[in-house]
């Protein structure tokens, strides 16, 4: 059976989003059918809209959700009807040259559902991160469904499916923050206040919030900042090595992704430390150093690509330490929206009006 339901699409490069009749067929071998409750609007979105990602038009947006398993393909034993899931971007493999070396959080070879769901023309459809989650009804690889429990609320959960796992993750998976730690993070957006989030609940002593507007500056406070710096009114490495004793942080987050952040990160680190890109760069960026400074200042540079999560080991922990009141993921949620509401919603964002808009279906 094809399900006809309604879902958010960006049909040409830059063009406002559209709702539009999408076919998603019954879940095939490896599969799960899932009924979508929430999904938040990322940045990541926005940049699949601008072409940003790739030219694979059209893409069917939104990926950061909570849902309900509605059906499983034959073979499915992972989950099963009425499960309450997130859905994830890294259904690992087992068997790839990451996962055989027990580090699946890199797998190399994660799953999507292997049919497509389509226009009703027949076009078929790129989904966004393999998920596409701003539609009543999406397919995805089973493995994609991290089972959780039903009575978190669904808004709040669904944000680890990306950006707030991603900043979280930035700064515990792969930042490695220690209690003790200083750590700086630029761009106060959902995904970099995760950071600032993660960096508090590893137990960091000085955590910066770096960002261009104010407003986000504000907000970081509430979830774990001690000290701001608004770079707005000049470059923030300076302040950033005053606030850390003259000497830069242990570990600085870029949670922007463009090479003047990503260089105010390498030089806001202390000697040694550790630049965590969160971030997403477009592919006209480049970045030019001084190859004499990255030798000599040591450390690691390291990317996170969604914070070197394990979702079946990351998504039910923090949940739980969101249910002990550990994990403030309510904050994250600025506004419940409809499914129309989308391009509204990026231009929130672009504004800086939101940390997340969360979509309830
Ligand atoms: N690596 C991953 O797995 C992953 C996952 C999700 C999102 N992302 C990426 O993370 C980035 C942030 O996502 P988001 O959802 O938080 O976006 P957002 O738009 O909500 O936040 C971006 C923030 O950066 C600030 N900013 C912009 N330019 C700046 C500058 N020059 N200096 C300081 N601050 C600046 C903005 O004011 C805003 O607060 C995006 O590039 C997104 O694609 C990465
Ligand atoms: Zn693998
Ligand atoms: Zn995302």
């Amino acid at each position: 059976m094809v399900h006809k339901v309604k879902g958010v699409v960006a049909l040409s490069k830059g063009a406002p989003v559209t709702l539009e009749t999408i076919l998603v067929p019954d879940p095939g071998p490896g599969e799960a059918l899932v009924d979508i409750i929430t999904s938040g609007v990322c940045h990541t979105d926005l940049h699949y809209k601008l072409g940003g990602i790739s030219d694979d038009f059209p893409f069917l947006l939104g990926h950061e959700a909570t849902g309900v398993v509605s059906a499983v393909g034959p073979d499915v034993t992972s989950v099963v009807p009425g499960d309450r899931v997130v859905l994830n971007w890294r259904a690992v493999c087992g068997t790839c040259r990451a996962c055989a070396k027990g580090q699946a959080q890199y797998c190399f070879n994660t799953a999507n559902a292997t049919q497509k769901m389509t226009l009703e023309d027949g076009t078929e459809l790129s989904a966004a991160l393999g998920i596409g989650a701003f539609i009543e009804k999406t397919l995805v690889a089973a493995g994609q469904c991290t089972k959780v429990d039903p009575d978190a609320d669904a808004a709040a959960i669904g944000l680890l499916g990306c950006g707030v796992m991603a900043g979280l993750g930035a700064a515990i998976n792969t930042g490695g923050v220690k209690r003790g730690d200083t750590v700086a993070v630029i761009g106060c957006g959902g995904v970099g206040v995760a950071a600032i989030a993660g960096a508090a609940l590893a137990g960091a002593t000085t955590v910066i919030a770096v960002d261009i507007d104010a407003k986000k500056l504000e907000r970081a406070t509430h979830l774990g900042a001690t000290h701001t710096v608004d770079s707005s009114e000049g470059d923030p490495v300076e302040q950033i090595r005053a606030l850390t004793g003259g000497f830069g942080a242990d570990v600085v987050i870029d949670a922007v992704g463009r090479p003047e952040t990503y260089k105010q990160a390498f030089y806001a680190r202390d000697l040694a430390g550790t630049v965590v890109l969160v971030g997403v760069p477009t592919p006209d960026m480049t970045l030019e150093l001084p190859l004499l400074d990255v030798f000599g200042r040591g450390g690691s540079l390291k990317s996170s690509w969604y914070g070197d999560c394990l979702p079946s080991r990351d998504f039910p922990m923090l949940i739980s330490l969101y249910q002990q009141g550990k994990l403030d993921l309510d904050a994250f949620v600025t506004e419940r929206i409809s499914i129309d509401q989308v391009e509204e919603a990026f231009d929130k964002m672009h504004a800086g009006a939101v940390l997340r808009s969360v979509v309830e279906l």
